[in-house]
């Protein structure tokens, strides 16, 4: 049986999220979160960013950068043969507990149009579809713009 534990990234997994990201989350697109751009994100001070382990592999990954007004979740990716273990939304609740504790209300994320479980996924755990950006992916497909407020859940804890 796997064992999945959610810990920071370490500079040296940005590698391997660069390629899962573009295997899950870049097919047919050009490849824009390449190593080098991962690890950047990586840098920023008001950035986090978590990843799923089984022993050695890389069974998920979430990139967050936290503004003045909202958290926005830069890129989410579970690998295939760990779906559906709810994976997904312990990495999207880390990122909405830590903006909380920053004082942030809001996360804010863009998903493929195409991407039709993602969708489905954000729509499940309470994020609302705001807005779509026309060829917002290279000019290739649009986005949909969601977000989650999070003002509700801190008042109901
Ligand atoms: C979307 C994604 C992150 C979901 O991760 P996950 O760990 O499988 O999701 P969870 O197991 O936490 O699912 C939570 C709930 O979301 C919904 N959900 C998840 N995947 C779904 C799918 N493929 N179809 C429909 N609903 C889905 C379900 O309601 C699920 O609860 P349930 O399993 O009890 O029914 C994952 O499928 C993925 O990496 N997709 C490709 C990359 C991507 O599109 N990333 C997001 C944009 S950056």
């Amino acid at each position: 049986m796997s064992t999945i534990t959610l810990g920071p990234a370490r500079m040296g997994d940005a590698p391997a999220i660069a390629h899962l990201s573009r295997d899950l989350i870049e097919a047919e697109l050009p490849w824009s979160w390449t190593p080098r751009r991962v690890a950047g994100l990586m840098r920023q001070r008001e950035s986090a960013a978590v990843i799923a382990r089984d022993q050695n592999r890389l069974a998920g990954f979430i990139l967050a950068q936290y503004g003045d007004e909202s958290a926005h979740i830069a890129l989410l990716g579970i690998a295939n043969e760990y779906r559906r273990q709810g994976i997904g939304r312990r990495l999207v609740q880390w990122v909405e507990e830590t903006a909380m504790v920053a004082g942030l209300f809001l996360v804010r994320l863009e998903v493929r149009a195409s991407k039709r479980e993602a969708r489905h996924f954000y729509a499940r755990l309470g994020y609302r579809e705001t807005d779509r950006v026309d060829g917002y992916y290279s000019g290739l497909e649009d986005a949909i713009k969601m977000s989650r407020d999070l003002r509700a859940l801190s008042t109901s804890k």
